[in-house]
């Protein structure tokens, strides 16, 4: 089969863990008999140097033109102005909410290889494998008001967590339907006990939840679930929630996995149930990590990982994806590691040689 994929590298090491993905990419196209044509543009701060904006309206438009986006990092200090008029993350902000990418699922796995490469225990870490639903496109994030000003008593700024109940509907959605594809066990997260925004989520997410009997539900205070993910992580199995929840919680659970360099993520614009195909955009989840571009040392398992949810969830291409993931798995087996994950005994490589031991396996 044919398909078309954006790239858009971005900022920092963007480029260089990107570069990888892709190689692994034309290796499953050559094995499988499928073509991909990747359509490269600049984005973030490397647009903004280029063009003046973070995104360009015509990479918008050429993303929706594609079957999916693979997508690197942005950022960097030359760009973190407080007062600029323009970041290299609106670029990436504009993305999500151009293409409607409201459902960010974020996979937390821990391989059994690299059990002892995380600060927490062994035994702590153990089997650990869930999956957070991040909200993606609402809450404080996008909510309005959202600004700075000056009053005659000093400088204010705003933001607003806000939701509607379509938004909380489709969302929850997403959690029950991979609740189903998995254990069949749903925590909802929120703040209920505080904020209004989220005793609307939490009542919306009960009456989603009256079509799922099949699902536990547990609904679960973002404190707590902060504690928990650290404390006994292994009772988690599928997590939905707010937007900025989401994101602080998945760097806390990053490091579960041992590394935030070995976790991806799907942004996607439909719900995802088995066999069909949705538009999303494809990221790791860590940064751009500035002080180490252009030094080949970077771990590009993580985008490695997201090109694998590429292949599932935008291009239906299960068996694909799993050949990937199950290669990475093989060459972790083998000894290979990346600074981030490189214990004694292990074979410490750069991000080419990560990515082409990676590429040479799915082509076997
Ligand atoms: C993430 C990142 C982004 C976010 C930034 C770069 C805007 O931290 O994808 O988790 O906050 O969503
Ligand atoms: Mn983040």
């Amino acid at each position: 089969m044919e398909f078309t994929i954006a790239v858009l590298p971005g900022d920092g090491i963007g480029p260089e863990v990107v570069a990888e993905a892709v190689k692994v990419l034309e290796a499953a196209g050559r094995r499988f008999g499928h073509s991909f044509e990747f359509k490269r543009d600049l984005v973030g701060g490397a647009a903004i140097d280029e063009y003046g904006v973070a995104l360009r309206n015509e990479t918008l438009k050429m993303c929706r033109a594609t079957d999916a986006v693979l997508f690197g990092a942005v950022g960097g200090p030359q760009w973190d102005d407080p007062t600029a008029r323009t970041r290299p993350e609106d670029g990436l902000l504009a993305l999500r909410k151009g293409l409607g990418l409201f459902a960010n699922l974020r996979p937390v796995k821990v391989l059994p290889m690299l059990e002892d490469s995380t600060n927490l225990k062994p035994e702590v870490v153990r089997g650990v494998d869930m999956v957070v639903v991040r909200e993606l496109t609402g809450g404080l994030y996008f909510g309005r008001p959202k600004r700075q000003w000056r009053t005659s008593k000093g400088r204010r700024a705003v933001d607003t967590m806000a939701y509607a109940d379509w938004e909380v509907e489709r969302i929850a959605r997403v959690g029950f339907e991979l609740a189903r594809q998995r254990k069949k066990k749903l925590v909802s997260v929120d703040k209920a006990n505080v904020l209004e925004s989220s005793r609307l989520w939490r009542q919306v997410v009960a009456e989603v939840g009256r079509e799922y009997p099949d699902i536990e539900l547990e609904n679960m205070l973002v404190d707590s679930c902060a504690m928990r993910l650290i404390q006994h992580p292994i009772d988690l199995d599928v997590v939905v929630t707010e937007n900025t929840f989401g994101d602080i919680l998945t760097d806390e659970a990053s490091m579960l996995a041992g590394s935030m360099g070995m976790l991806p993520s799907a942004s996607l614009a439909g719900i995802p149930v088995t066999g069909k195909r949705s538009h999303g955009l494809y990221e790791p989840i860590h940064g751009s990590s500035p002080k180490r571009a252009g030094m080949n040392v970077s771990n590009p398992i993580a985008t490695i990982l997201s090109a694998a949810m590429l292949l599932r969830h935008s291009l239906g291409l299960s068996r694909e994806a799993g050949l990937v993931e199950g290669a990475v798995r093989s060459v972790l087996e083998d000894g290979y590691r990346t600074y981030d994950i490189f214990r004694d005994g292990t074979k410490r490589v750069g991000t080419a040689e990560m990515g082409e031991l990676i590429a040479a396996k799915v082509g076997m």
